[in-house]
């Protein structure tokens, strides 16, 4: 049929195919609600394609077949946001919505409305349009500058190439995997032996980083965008009025929106969506209430990490059900015994869950927790499984309470419940469990940071006997290491040179590394910092430990008892000999003080996740630069660093007006 058309009857059916296809996708993809079969769609696309390769020329930018991009990409170019994409601040109950609900008030004359949105659990995405035309994609990123994902994001078909009006605008909004898409696509990797992705928004996220274009094409992304951040000469006076626009240019957003007068009447909003979460074929976290009227949102105001005319309501960690098989027990580096429930594998949350924490055997007995019971699981901070309770109208007709171990798992020595511990401990000082976890300990990332000596290296130079305590590690020699499973001669040498390299770490890193009871990295740079050396912290008095602020009586008896025991005056005997540093290396308290630094006697608190530090280097870069840095927020807080989804401390402080920093912030001050 192509064949017998002329180039300018061509071009008149492209243009009208190409139309006509628009037209259907957005029925199907944005609008949920197709008005052809399959085969017609598949019928019409062929005859494009067919015309298109009789006439190149006639193939246009944004024909559907133009969807799916070629060749592998290289990377992602950076590009800066023209305004930030901000994020949101977090309400956990009723009670911090009725304070959002004050907050707002103080800041606006009322009347203003709350528009009601569902938290979409995907990945922030801004999309450009030019007269009407897609431009552009970029991801999130740190806020300011996100990554270009502009010919993945033409993969995905709910995306409208060619706007309804030749308007120019950027809209944001959440890419997101649907539940059903994320659990075919997890099977299909499962039986191809890939690892499969932990939940929709991992899938997404990895979906839209993916270099290879024809793997956004092929799994099943959406979109609902739920802003409108620039737009030329349309007027808009509301956040519904935006969210009406952007459906009439044929963009897709979420139907699951409404406008209410007052906070009871968003919580009942709230209640409702939590309770049909489940059966949504896509995953929410929450609920985002906005401030409707863009005038009132302006009067608002924001704040450099938020608005201030906005919140998310975050729903309760997700609860299952499932049965309990067996008790772990592990023994801890001070002889802690902790239990872990191993259960029947259940889905929790976007993933597979097996194994949760028990805490401890109070916890245990407070909920009577017993083999065969069906257990309610949900995951920590939405991360780390636990056991909450048990259903005991499911519990079996012959259960027995359960048998608590009375000795040891690893060395068979009789275990103690002290009067004022919630957990069994291990009293035996020459355990084979908790000398293998102090050995971990000592070697790990804070405390003497020797790279290559993990678990299963430690577990195994206990075992054969060629290092029982730490300072054995100093008499080390390669031979001995070549006897260890799967350590060829390069590992044994790097092994070897990161032993040799922690010999020269300062002071605090060790006093972590020994495991002091109630010496954390925290505690120990404070010590190390206050006596110098391992000789002055031995000698050191009580009272000037407890003089030491941030510490107390509990650390100062703690440090006695453990300088009192002749196995560590033993122990530290071989690793002098070893040569091992005890000098503290950092800058003296002295020095701190002279230093005047944006910081110096500033009273400093961190909170959210940072990017380029860990939260224990920030605060030694800070303490280094005179700075004083606390666990909360008070009026007495100078400046509170903010990282990504920060809490309630950036919340409070911005109640108390303290100045908050962003992490970009602090480190162009270190840098001064
Ligand atoms: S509004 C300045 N609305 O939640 C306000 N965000 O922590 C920008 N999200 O990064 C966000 N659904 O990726 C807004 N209906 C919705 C949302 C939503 C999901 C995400 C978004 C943002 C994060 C905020």
């Amino acid at each position: 049929m192509t064949k017998k058309m002329d180039f300018d009857q061509a071009r008149e059916r492209v243009d009208e195919l190409v139309t006509l296809l628009d037209q259907y996708s957005h029925q199907y993809y944005v609008l949920d609600q197709p008005t052809i079969p399959d085969e017609e769609y598949d019928r019409l696309y062929r005859e494009l394609v067919e015309l298109e390769e009789t006439y190149p020329t006639l193939v246009k930018n944004d024909s559907p077949t133009q969807r799916v991009g070629g060749s592998l990409l290289e990377g992602f170019e950076k590009v800066e946001h023209d305004t930030p994409m901000l994020s949101l601040d977090n309400a956990f109950s009723k009670e911090e919505l009725i304070d959002f609900d004050r907050r707002v008030s103080q800041l606006i004359e009322r009347p203003c409305t709350y528009h009601c949105e569902l938290k979409i659990d995907g990945l922030a995405v801004s999309l450009k349009y030019e007269k009407g035309k897609f431009k552009q994609a970029v991801t999130r990123g740190d806020g300011s500058v996100g990554e270009n994902v502009t010919v993945n994001v033409k993969a995905i078909r709910s995306i409208p190439l060619t706007l309804k009006e030749p308007v120019t605008l950027e809209t944001r909004g959440e890419i997101y995997m649907p539940k059903s898409s994320f659990v075919a696509l997890n099977q299909k990797r499962e039986e191809q032996g890939e690892a499969v992705f932990a939940n929709p928004r991992n899938a997404a996220a990895g979906t839209i980083r993916n270099l290879d274009p024809k793997v956004t094409a092929s799994r099943n992304l959406s979109v609902f965008l739920y802003s409108l951040a620039q737009l030329d000469d349309k007027e808009i006076e509301s956040q519904s009025e935006a969210l009406q626009l952007l459906d009439d240019l044929g963009l897709k957003t979420n139907p699951e929106r409404r406008v209410f007068e007052s906070i009871d009447a968003v919580w009942a909003f709230v209640e409702e969506y939590q309770e049909k979460r489940t059966t949504l074929p896509y995953e929410i976290d929450g609920i985002v209430i906005k401030v409707n009227e863009l005038d009132n949102q302006e009067k608002a105001g924001y704040t450099v990490k938020a608005p201030r005319w906005a919140i998310a309501y975050k729903f309760p960690a997700e609860e299952a059900e499932t049965l309990l098989r067996s008790v772990e027990w592990t023994v801890g580096r001070t002889g802690v015994v902790t239990p872990t429930a191993i259960m029947d594998p259940v889905q929790l949350a976007g993933t597979t869950v097996q194994r949760a924490s028990l805490h401890n055997v109070d916890l245990m007995k407070a909920k009577d927790i017993r083999l065969k019971d069906t257990v309610v699981v949900r995951k920590a901070g939405d991360i780390i499984p636990e056991v909450v309770k048990v259903n005991k109208d499911k519990r079996p007709e012959d259960s027995q309470p359960y048998a608590y171990p009375t000795h040891c798992p690893a060395c068979q020595s009789e275990l103690m419940h002290l009067d004022d511990e919630v957990a069994l401990r291990c009293m035996n000082p020459s355990c084979s469990a908790q000398a293998k976890e102090k050995l971990t300990h000592f070697v790990s990332r804070n405390a003497m940071n020797i790279d290559g000596l993990g678990e299963r290296i430690v577990a195994q130079l206990y075992d054969q006997s060629l290092v029982k305590d730490s300072a054995d590690l100093y008499y080390l020699e390669k031979e001995q290491l070549l006897t260890l499973d799967k350590i060829a001669d390069k590992s044994a040498d790097n092994m070897l040179s990161a032993i040799e390299r922690s010999k020269e770490n300062s002071l605090e890193r060790l006093v972590f590394g020994l495991g002091i009871r109630h010496v954390g990295a925290k505690a120990a740079r404070l010590l190390a910092e206050e006596f110098i050396t391992m000789e002055q912290l031995r000698k050191a008095p009580k009272e000037a430990i407890e003089a030491i602020e941030g510490l107390g009586e509990t650390v100062a008896e703690s440090i006695q008892a453990f300088f009192e025991l002749e196995e560590v005056d033993r122990l530290i005997q071989k690793l002098k000999e070893a040569s091992v540093n005890m000098e503290y290396k950092g800058k003296r308290k002295e020095e701190i003080e002279q230093v005047s630094s944006y910081f110096s006697g500033k009273t400093v608190v961190i909170t959210g996740k940072l990017e380029h530090y860990t939260r224990d280097e920030l605060e030694q870069k800070l303490t280094d630069l005179g700075a004083k840095v606390t666990g909360s927020v008070s009026k007495n807080t100078d400046y509170l660093i903010a990282g990504e989804d920060a809490g309630s401390k950036l919340t409070k402080a911005q109640d108390l007006e303290v100045p908050v920093l962003t992490e970009q912030q602090v480190l162009e001050e270190i840098d001064e």
